[in-house]
């Protein structure tokens, strides 16, 4: 699993996704009240950008499209597209699927990331 640096902890304000290319990995990047996290950027569901999204509660990321939620920790599926209504149609060609997710670390206010 190789270690890269995301960007300093100072760019990354609590309660906000920001958006990051890492190793050739677009990734979303999460300031949670307990640190830091990463998923991929786009949608499991039709590939919108998560970081266009909105966090819920600490925990949760939605997609601004069509709503899935997410768990910000572990990447699983909380809600799956409902919004708006109808687009439960397109769900039996697009099934729920988790985000994949990658562990953050901070060393002397430095994000890094491991991406196997
Ligand atoms: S693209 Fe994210 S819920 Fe549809």
């Amino acid at each position: 699993m190789a270690k890269s640096k995301i960007g300093a902890q100072d760019d990354f304000p609590r309660g906000q996704t920001k958006a990051c290319q890492v190793a050739g990995y677009d990734l979303a990047v999460y300031a949670l009240s307990d640190g830091y996290y990463a998923t991929q950027a786009r949608c499991t569901h039709l590939k919108a950008s998560l970081t266009d999204g909105k966090i819920i509660d600490d925990q949760l990321i939605q997609c601004h499209r069509h709503h899935a939620r997410f768990d910000i920790r572990s990447g699983e599926v909380v809600d799956w597209a409902n919004f708006p209504p109808g687009i439960q149609l397109l769900n039996f060609i697009c099934p729920r699927k988790a985000l994949k997710t990658f562990p953050v670390s901070v060393e002397d206010g430095t994000l890094y990331v491991e991406i196997s």
